[in-house]
């Protein structure tokens, strides 16, 4: 797997947001900073990824640029999949993306699914919907989801705190 080796980690937020730089983007960025100090080591990184800029040629097979971002996404020590969460499950644009691999075309990779929604009616999205997909991809998927309500942003710092306790020690 990409992430057991001694490499520098790179920590990828993927934020399946049809809405670029809103809250699930700071989501999913305050996700991976906290994993890149997790993993420590000299030289990790972070890097955002807005599929929102690559969502019109998403469904234009063969697209070079799709294949060019899918490929630097599998290449990844850790991706935190961010997205917000649309009619209680994540978005077409995540699912859009995600199509344009084959079978386990993950494998070799960390996910962490990771959902903003404005209802609490939702928050096992994450978990119910969002993992089983990541998954099916062959990605391996060791913590809990995390799952933040739109009305936390607030404390989010204390929400991505406590949800990085949980997740010391397993994610390598
Ligand atoms: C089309 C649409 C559908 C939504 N459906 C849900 C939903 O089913 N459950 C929920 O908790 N929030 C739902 N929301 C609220 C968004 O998940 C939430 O406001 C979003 O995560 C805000 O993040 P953003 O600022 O990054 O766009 C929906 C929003 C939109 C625009």
């Amino acid at each position: 797997m990409s992430g057991a080796s001694s490499a520098p980690p790179m920590v990828r937020a993927v934020i399946g947001n049809p809405n670029p730089g809103g809250r699930t983007t700071i989501v999913g960025e305050a996700v991976a900073a906290a994993i890149v100090d997790m993993l420590g080591g000299a030289g990790g990184a972070t890097e955002t990824i807005e599929l929102a800029h690559i969502g019109p040629h998403l469904f234009e097979w063969g697209n070079e640029d799709v294949k060019a971002l899918t490929d630097r996404v599998a290449s990844s020590t850790v991706n935190v999949f961010a997205c917000p969460t649309y009619k209680a499950t994540y978005t077409g644009l995540l699912k859009a993306f995600l199509d344009n691999y084959g079978n386990d075309g993950l494998a070799g990779t960390i996910a962490v699914p990771v959902m903003v929604g404005g209802t609490p009616r939702h928050a096992l999205a994450p978990e119910v919907h969002l993992r089983p997909l990541l998954v099916e991809l062959g990605a391996s998927v060791p913590t809990r989801g995390l799952y933040v309500l739109d009305s936390e942003m607030d404390g989010l710092a204390a929400a991505v705190e406590s949800w990085a306790r949980g997740a010391e020690g397993q994610l390598g």
